[in-house]
């Protein structure tokens, strides 16, 4: 069977073949080359056959060999390892050297790997100085968009994108500096003094020293609420071409530095349509207060009236794998943290939904954010901290996202084509004789 497509243009008559390329039916995605359909005209001066596909609902817009996902049997792998087992297994640290350097870090790799996030884990001076200009009340995601931005200025090599040395280096910057900007950002509306990165912790039990830690007091962060944020970190590293790492490699195409790409990537992020779902849920369960009040809201969420936030998904049609592992985590840090009525109510409210046919038949599940708010909150996040939980995390998928990027002969500037559909060409009408 040849691995064409053909296609008859029925406004001419004319057949083209055109060859499918890359995927293996019907897991990893066939497709053909968009600049395929151009040789597809009706005369010699038709500019040719475009695909019109706002959104990039069926756009590969790239080959990648970082994350797969199979949203209809609700599989996930960073570099061809299962998520779940990553979660079990693995720490973020490693998570993110995987996704970069597309293989598990040996031991010494590991250390090496640590050693230098750790160092570059403090920021200059000047940078926490420009974070004490913003108002005491300032949204910790716009101070952490504007700061990571404003790091492009102290560092002018990392203009030389092309250079693996000097690309490996502003990766250990940016997955290390994160954590600190983040907690500082935090630290700048509580009015508290900067907690500086220490050494003697690992990465998930520093940020939350430099997050929590109070003046005066020594701060030891618990293992068990250390591990549970460090699996919430390793779970929302990646996932694949989503709205944010789109934004990473097309602000990247252009070949900016990549703190500027960074920042226009958590910009991304920041949208209550990426990064900002769980906050919902948190106010959803709120709303319900308790759980004999769930079957009216299941009934209202049926009537159309209201959405049943961190249920659906656009690629998962299946139980997102992320929800299952983050549901078994909320019950155990509930165990230390005390318990609150939202778990019983997430977990009845999944319950009910899960039999029920309007569920069933849209095939809707709880997502990622259905169970981490929970958790966050139970950790002592406030919630307008929690996209910026999720940027610290995602930044290694984005530089890996970046990386294959830049290496990918085939990547050139990104730059969609349109369909055209203002009015044809006008005769200029002079100010005094317009209506
Ligand atoms: N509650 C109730 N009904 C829903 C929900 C939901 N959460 N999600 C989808 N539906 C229904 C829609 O009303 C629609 O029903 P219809 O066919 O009768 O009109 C059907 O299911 C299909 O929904 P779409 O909106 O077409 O699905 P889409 O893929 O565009 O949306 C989305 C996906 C945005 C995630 C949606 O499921 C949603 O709004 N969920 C709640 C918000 C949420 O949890 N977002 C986090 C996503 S995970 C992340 O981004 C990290």
């Amino acid at each position: 069977m040849p691995d064409t497509l053909t296609i008859i243009d029925n406004r001419t008559g004319k057949r083209y073949e055109v060859p499918i390329l890359y995927g293996t039916y019907p897991t990893y995605g066939a497709a053909i080359r968009g600049a395929d359909l151009r040789q597809i005209r009706v005369s010699e001066d038709d500019f040719g056959l475009m695909s019109y596909d706002p959104a990039f609902l069926n756009t590969a817009s790239t080959k990648s060999s970082i994350t797969f996902i199979d949203g209809d049997r609700g599989i996930l792998r960073y570099r061809g390892y299962d998520i779940a087992e990553l979660a079990e297994k693995s720490t973020f640290l490693e998570v993110a050297y995987l996704l970069l350097h597309g293989e598990l870090p040996t031991i010494d790799q590991l250390e090496d790997w640590t050693c230098w996030i750790k160092r570059h884990a403090f920021i200059h001076e000047n940078v926490k100085k420009f974070m004490d200009g913003f108002r005491y009340d300032a949204h910790p995601m716009g101070i952490l968009v504007s700061t990571v931005a404003a790091l492009s200025t102290f560092y002018p090599e990392s203009k030389n994108v092309l250079d693996p040395a000097v690309r490996r280096k502003q990766a250990y910057r940016l997955i290390a500096k994160l954590p600190t900007i983040a907690a500082f950002s935090y630290r700048h509306r509580m009015g508290f003094p900067y907690t500086y990165p220490a050494e003697d912790l690992g990465f998930t039990g520093n940020f939350l020293k430099m997050m929590f830690e109070r003046p005066g007091r020594t701060y030891e962060p618990h293992p068990v609420l250390t591990r549970a944020l460090d699996v919430i970190f390793l779970l929302h590293a990646d996932h694949e071409q989503n709205c944010s790492a789109n934004a990473m490699r097309s602000v990247g195409s252009s070949h900016p530095d990549p703190y500027v790409a960074v920042a226009a990537a958590a910009a991304a992020l920041y949208g209550p349509l990426h990064g900002g779902a769980n906050e919902q849920v948190l106010r959803m369960l709120h709303d319900i207060g308790s759980i004999d009040r769930v079957p009216d809201y299941i009934r209202r969420v049926k009537a159309g009236e209201l959405r049943l936030m961190g249920f659906g998904h656009r690629v998962y049609k299946n139980y997102d794998p992320r929800a299952r592992v983050l549901k078994e985590m909320a019950g155990q840090v509930l165990e230390i943290t005390g318990s609150t009525p939202l778990l019983r109510i997430a977990l009845e409210l999944e319950r009910i939904a899960l039999e029920d046919d309007y569920f069933i038949s849209r095939k809707l599940y709880p997502n990622v954010d259905f169970y981490s708010g929970i958790i966050c909150q139970a950790l002592g996040f406030p919630t307008d901290m929690f996209p910026v939980l999720f940027a610290i995390p995602r930044v290694a998928g984005w530089l890996a996202q970046w990386q294959e990027m830049l290496e990918d002969p085939e990547q050139r500037i990104a730059r969609p084509r349109q369909v055209y559909t203002g009015p044809d060409l006008r005769e200029y009408v002079p100010i005094e004789d317009r209506s």
